[in-house]
């Protein structure tokens, strides 16, 4: 699974997005270390708040299905420049997905590539507790 096939899924995931409410749509293509690919996309609803975006929708799905270990993510959205993860969804993939590989795309280029150390540098997790 190259970094252009994950974002292809990424792409494709976005197609299932609901969102009414926003017209944003966004796409997410998470890869587990054993090299299989868990899509998610937003979801919106009624009341706006219980909105869940496309990347923990991704990582929620990998986990309920048993898997733990990840080493990338890809999200699109079309944007013409980059359209990092919320902070919400940074904790999230943080506490479950460790120092990820971010790739930033949209509907025709890569727009972004970082770690999630760059962009949570100070994280809040289980270490935090003791
Ligand atoms: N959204 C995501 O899916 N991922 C992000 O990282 C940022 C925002 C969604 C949530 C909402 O449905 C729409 O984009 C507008 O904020």
């Amino acid at each position: 699974m190259d970094d252009s096939e994950l974002i292809a899924a990424a792409r494709a995931a976005r197609r299932h997005a609901r969102a009414p409410y926003s017209k944003f749509t966004v796409g997410a293509a998470l890869l587990t270390a054993g090299g299989e690919v868990v899509t998610g996309c937003n979801i919106e609803n009624a009341t706006y708040g219980l909105t869940i975006c496309a990347e923990r929708v991704a990582m929620f799905k990998a986990l309920s299905e048993g898997q733990a270990t990840f080493t990338r993510i890809a999200i699109v959205c079309d944007t013409t420049g980059p359209t990092p993860p919320c902070g919400a969804c940074r904790q999230i993939l943080w506490e479950f997905g460790g120092n990820l590989e971010i790739i930033l795309a949209n509907t025709r280029r890569e727009t972004g590539r970082h770690r999630l150390s760059e962009l949570l540098p100070q994280p809040f997790d289980e270490r935090s507790l003791k």
